[in-house]
């Protein structure tokens, strides 16, 4: 299976992302906290290279909280300041106001060093597609915000987003995109979701899911089914499809129906909280 993803409009995001990043100081980073290195840019690190960097695991509310932890450790380790967060609901918001005064401390201390007092932290929010980015600034933004025309000193037709505390948002969010070579990364966005479900086979990714969850997360797809988790990968998809009476005419199992089921199902969190990429 290969997955194929809007490649016409990587490069100019990419170019756009390169001369927004110039004024800026703190990079915000979201990965989707089910796939986190599947849904990081490979590019990012080298675009940032001088900034302050906070990785937000977005969509902690869908992921494994043990795993969620795990990776935490995993990027702090390798210097990020980390919050996990649901950008749905809200939650951890509020301790990214925090970590956002610490991961910039050497800029803050640069300025006063400099005498320069009062300047707000820039900050830009960067992620892959799908992965949150629009939610994200909607939230954390809230109400107790307001949008910043062209100030003299700005590029021209930037908007910033000023938050309480000193933080300044640009609006509009830096789109990157995910290491498509690798296969396995194509497998994991697509099950969450992250690829556009008419250009994959979904019953063939349906089996590379049940497979995942009966080895890592057993008694996911029982719970939820009823199925014994027995026999081969298309035997439990079969099960699914009888217990949720996916027919064609006839007795024919109707698979793309089932597979639909079972992602929509997974996405939305119902097999419970899962994460497909472990530390
Ligand atoms: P983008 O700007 O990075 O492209 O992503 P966007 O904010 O559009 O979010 C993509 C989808 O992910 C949306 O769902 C959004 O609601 C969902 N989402 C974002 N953050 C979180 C989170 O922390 N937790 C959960 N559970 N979902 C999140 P959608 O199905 O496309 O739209 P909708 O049904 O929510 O309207």
């Amino acid at each position: 299976m290969n997955v194929q993803w809007y490649p016409g409009h990587m490069t100019k995001a990419k170019r756009q992302m390169q001369e927004d990043i110039k004024l800026i100081d703190l990079i915000i980073e979201l990965v989707d906290a089910r796939v986190p290195l599947s849904s990081r840019n490979p590019d990012i690190d080298e675009l940032g290279k001088n900034k302050s960097r906070l990785i937000l695991l977005n969509k902690a509310d869908l992921a494994d909280e043990r795993q969620n932890e795990a990776w935490k450790a995993f990027f702090q380790e390798k210097g990020f300041f980390v919050v996990k967060v649901d950008s749905r609901s809200g939650s951890g918001m509020k301790a990214i106001q925090n970590v956002i005064q610490e991961a910039c401390k050497e800029k803050i201390e640069r300025d006063r060093r400099r005498g320069i007092k009062n300047r707000p932290i820039r900050a830009m929010v960067a992620g892959i597609p799908n992965v949150g980015k629009s939610t994200f600034i909607n939230t954390f933004a809230g109400k107790a915000c307001t949008k910043t025309g062209n100030k003299p000193g700005v590029t021209k037709g930037k908007q910033w987003i000023r938050l309480n505390k000193g933080v300044e948002l640009l609006d509009t969010p830096g789109i990157l995109w995910p290491k498509f070579e690798d296969r396995e990364v194509g497998i994991r966005l697509a099950c969450v979701g992250s690829v556009k479900d008419d250009i994959l086979n979904m019953e063939e990714l349906s089996l590379n899911l049940i497979g995942f969850l009966r080895e890592k997360y057993p008694g996911a797809l029982k719970g939820r089914y009823g199925i014994e988790e027995e026999g081969s990968n298309v035997n439990l998809l079969e099960g699914i499809a009888r217990a949720r009476g996916c027919l064609k005419k006839g007795e024919e199992l109707d698979y793309a129906k089932t597979a639909g089921i079972l992602f929509e199902d997974f996405r939305s969190g119902r097999l419970g909280r899962i994460t497909l990429e472990w530390v």
